[in-house]
């Protein structure tokens, strides 16, 4: 137990009477507060949140925020209404995060080209603000400790608020937050968070989504701990040996001086400790003081951190007070790994030399937007693995902390960004806050000072700035080396970046930078895939639908790009733009085109035929795919160019059995064939040193006659948050897959799971990504609230309504509030039984002139004044459920995604409509 020293007790009772508890609940409080502080506790934040949009122009429309006399800003406290925990939000939807409205929304043409034509944004005011709000109690045994709240990420502008207190602003929508709220919280009682994100500004060229979509966490720690980010740690291997080198930063946000010891342990997978270090000495940090400090530990027989073994330690970093208590209890999960970029020879993990075959993501998927639960992010880096990447650039942003745990857990490098580039607070604060958050994930390689910034990168400002930024990333991770992504203008940043990132070869001859700057690291940041729209061989512009190009809108292809970096050895590899289709950006198109379409994946991971290009060439597993389909009614006797990309030696092609010849591969190619268009089967046979070794057959399909679902997970965890990816497939008699079929299928669940959202990929669909519920209110009469220092008088509430009409499925709701003492409703001239909330099913309603009153004697406190003088005494919810999902194929396929409503069970899908029924069972079981 902690010392209770008498000016600590004197100092905590004082904070408890501030919360307005007797003296004697307060010494009893807060004994049991000390003796509970201790190690820190995280807790995921992320169920029971109710949403409802703002406005981002119009404050009545806003409910009331920043609209008061004194606001939030004026007064501490005064956080007015969402922001004031008294405002009324029982009719809002419930919500768990992580959770995006804008992919919610409707398509629009008039709406942001960049962000997919959805309706948030620039012309959307009405849809730029949404409010969240939390109810959480926080113990009384808590007190003492200090409370932090934290954000992963919040698009955008975030002002978040605790109990009417004003804690802070993030303007960022990629920068992860946290906030101190220790001071502002009711022990032992409801407490109110607040958060207002505001999308009305876009940060990217792209899809960003809209509102919190990462994780939050309430995080309690002791006042001594250590610091957000507060270890650094490095490792080296020699003659079999690891050297860990721990760079700790302990700080004391308390009141009196702190004595404590600190130990540093090294756990392995299994959670054995395999090394130690107990700092002898005792150390001392005087109140309000950071303390950092350098320790080593050895590791012998590490086991190293790989791409196919990502082995993962943890160091436990321990403080100890001087009875003993541990106070704090830190981890930090970091690999054993070696990372050289060679400017002659490109990059060395563990000594030995990888290319760098990568990909640039965004962070939206199909049907979710940019708020995908952890699993379906691991979906998409497994996707990626699957196809021989080994390498994730996080364009053009900060990587959710979410995603750097998923790459280190899984085995992929990754480049991560900073937002904006510039020397100033705004600029510094973000890469800062990326490094710091970042250094220790085995999985990152690189840190990305900024991308394409057109209006430096050719000149003196690109060189001097990128400088300034270099030389600060450098103070904070000297492990890792920097690049900047430059397109055209070659000779300002390029002269002084460490690692030239190469925007698309054919901005600048790369061979000739590396002659001038021997010493240049050389990677390609964005290299063309070969554009195409999934399942896609003849253009049809006015549906953005696009077969594979030649020469992308970026110049070249994923042929032309592979084989460029990877013939030259000094070049560390490349990454593709992109690995998936992100929503917005859909270049060459314009509306109704919603989905960019650079992605080697389309938006819902269908991987398209650049792929099998990549994978036969990236990953070490035989290859061997042909196209297109073979279903060309219309094109009897026409020549049609098969190609195949395998990485067998030879591929012979066979139509309806008979051979259309065998051709040799070169190492980075494909092969063509012109076949005269017959329908049947087409048959391709991959040989390895003369023996065949793989087969693919594509046929010509009959009509469809059957839905198909395939769960990419059959089991997945009943914790409420737990994905599996669901493919529709659309077959025809044979169970052949109908490439061009785009019938409509109804989903329907059952069991305790729930579908989140339904892509196809189809570029140009309009279709809804989510169904979701929606909510209407409105206020019943005018209120004339007495102001608190009004003379006390009966009060009266009177409103006449109309029930509201209301459709199929539709259900309303009353809400009255408490106004005063001895509060007495009467509906239509009868009395209304005690409670707040009445469903209007219940009510004796008549269609028009309802009479309403609410009789009440005022209340006499102070405080009870104040909040009836915020409140509404009455009003309606009408609340419509959401539809039930539906989505057609697209070229034969569509996805649901499937969560875990949090119990054990079975649950099951079926897709449904004019086909014959399909059904996958998926089982939640207990974590
Ligand atoms: C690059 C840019 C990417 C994306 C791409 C589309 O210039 O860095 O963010 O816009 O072009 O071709």
């Amino acid at each position: 137990m902690r010392d209770l020293t008498p000016s600590r007790a004197v100092a905590l009772v004082a904070r408890c009477e501030g919360m307005a508890l007797s003296v004697f609940v307060g010494w009893l409080f807060c004994f049991l507060a000390v003796s509970q502080v201790g190690a820190r506790e995280r807790v995921l934040f992320n169920d029971d949140w109710r949403f409802a949009l703002g406005h981002a122009s119009d404050r009545d429309a806003d409910m009331g925020h920043a609209k008061g006399y004194f606001s939030y800003l004026a007064k501490t406290g005064y956080g007015d209404g969402p922001a004031d925990p008294v405002f009324d939000d029982r009719h809002w939807r419930k919500v768990d995060l992580p959770h995006d409205w804008a992919v919610e929304m409707d398509f629009d043409p008039t709406a942001s080209f960049s962000h997919g034509f959805k309706k948030v944004g620039p012309g959307f005011p009405e849809n730029c603000i949404g409010w969240y709000r939390k109810r959480f109690t926080v113990s009384e045994v808590d007190f003492g400790k200090r409370i932090f709240i934290e954000f992963d990420g919040i698009y955008r502008n975030a002002a978040v608020f605790v109990n009417g207190f004003f804690v802070g602003q993030e303007p960022s929508g990629f920068v992860s937050q946290r906030y101190d709220i220790t001071e502002y919280l009711k022990y032992g009682d409801e407490n109110v968070l607040s958060v207002r994100a505001d999308a009305s500004t876009e940060e990217g060229w792209y899809y960003e989504g809209a509102g919190i979509y990462r994780h939050v966490y309430l995080l309690k720690t002791d006042s001594l701990r250590v610091a957000r980010y507060g270890t650094f740690v490095k490792t080296s291997v020699e003659g079999g040996r690891a050297h860990i080198k721990v760079e700790t930063t302990v700080e004391n946000d308390g009141r009196e001086l702190a004595e404590f010891k600190l130990q540093h342990a090294i756990l392995d997978a299994n959670g054995r400790e395999v090394a130690k270090v107990a700092v002898a000495e005792s150390l001392k940090l005087e109140a309000g003081e950071n303390l950092v400090r350098d320790d080593e530990l050895f590791l012998s027989r590490p086991k190293l951190w790989d791409l196919d073994t990502p082995y993962l330690y943890t160091l436990k970093t321990r403080l100890v007070d001087s009875t003993g208590v541990t106070v704090d209890e830190y981890d930090t999960t970091f690999g054993v790994r070696e990372i050289r970029f060679d400017p002659n020879k490109g990059f060395f993990l563990n000594g030995r030399s990888v290319k760098l075959k990568g990909s640039n993501n965004h962070h939206d998927h199909a049907g979710v937007g940019a708020a995908l639960p952890d699993s379906l992010k691991e979906f998409r880096i497994r996707k990626l693995k699957e196809m021989g990447s080994n390498a994730y650039r996080v364009s053009h942003h900060h990587a959710s902390p979410a995603l750097l745990e998923i790459c280190d857990r899984m085995g992929m490098l990754v480049i991560d960004e900073t937002r904006l580039m510039g020397i100033n607070e705004y600029h510094f604060d973000q890469l800062e806050h990326l490094i710091k958050r970042g250094r220790n994930h085995p999985s990152i390689i690189m840190w990305s000072i900024g991308n394409e910034e057109w209006a430096i990168e050719g000149n003196i400002f690109g060189a001097r700035i990128t400088t300034r930024m270099q030389d600060f990333a450098k103070r904070l991770d000297p492990t890792r080396p920097t690049t900047a992504a430059i397109s055209g203008g070659w000779g300002g940043t390029s002269t002084t970046v460490e690692a030239m990132g190469v925007n698309y070869i054919r901005h600048g001859d790369v061979d000739r930078q590396h002659a001038e700057f021997p010493d240049q690291i050389i990677l390609g940041t964005e290299e063309t895939t070969t554009q195409q729209t999934r399942g896609i061989y003849v253009e049809n512009a006015k549906l953005a639908h696009q077969p594979p190009i030649e020469d992308g809108s970026s110049g070249g292809n994923a042929e032309l790009g592979w084989r460029f970096y990877a013939e030259r050895d000094y070049t560390a590899g490349v990454f593709f733009w992109t690995g998936f289709d992100y929503r917005g950006e859909p270049t060459p198109y314009e509306w109704p085109a919603v989905l960019s379409q650079f992605g080697i994946l389309d938006n819902c991971g269908f991987p398209k035929d650049g792929y099998f290009y990549l994978k036969s060439w990236w990953s070490d597993e035989p290859e061997l795919h042909i196209f297109p389909h073979w279903n060309w009614p219309d094109r009897m006797g026409e020549t049609i160019e098969v190609r195949a990309h395998s990485n067998c030696e030879e591929v012979e092609l066979f139509l309806n059995g008979e051979s259309l010849g065998r051709k040799t591969m070169v190492k980075n190619d494909r092969l063509a064939w012109d076949v005269v268009y017959d329908p049947g089967e087409l048959k391709a046979v991959g040989f390895r040193k003369g023996k065949a070794t793989l087969e693919k057959v594509i046929r010509t399909t009959g009509t469809a006659v059957a839905y198909e679902l395939d769960a990419e997970r059959s089991e997945i965890f009943a914790n409420g948050e737990d994905v599996s990816v669901v493919t529709m497939r659309i077959l025809d008699a044979a169970g052949d897959v109908v490439p061009t079929a785009d019938d409509l299928a109804r989903f329907e669940i059952e069991g305790p799971g729930r579908i989140i959202g339904v892509g196809n990929g189809n570029p140009s669909s309009l279709e809804a990504d989510r169904f979701v519920p929606s909510v209407e209110s409105f206020d019943l009469g005018e209120w004339d609230a007495p102001a608190p220092w009004d003379e006390p008088k009966p009060l009266r509430f009177e409103a006449v309504f109309d029930a509201p009409n209301l459709k199929v499925g539709q259900s309303g709701r009353l809400y009255l509030n408490v106004i005063g003492r001895d509060q007495v409703v009467h509906l239509n001239g009868e009395a209304l039984p005690e409670g707040t909330e009445f469903a209007l099913a219940n009510l004796s309603l008549k269609p028009e002139g309802n009479m309403l009153t609410i009789d009440a004697q005022p209340f006499e406190e102070w405080g009870a004044k104040e909040r009836v003088a915020k409140l509404k005494p009455a009003f309606v919810g009408v609340f419509t459920p959401a539809e039930g999902y539906r989505r057609k194929a697209f070229n034969g396929l569509a996805q649901v995604i499937v969560q875990s409503s949090g119990e054990a069970g079975e649950i099951v899908l079926r897709a449904v409509g004019e086909l014959e029924t399909a059904t996958v069972r998926i089982k939640a079981k207990e974590h």
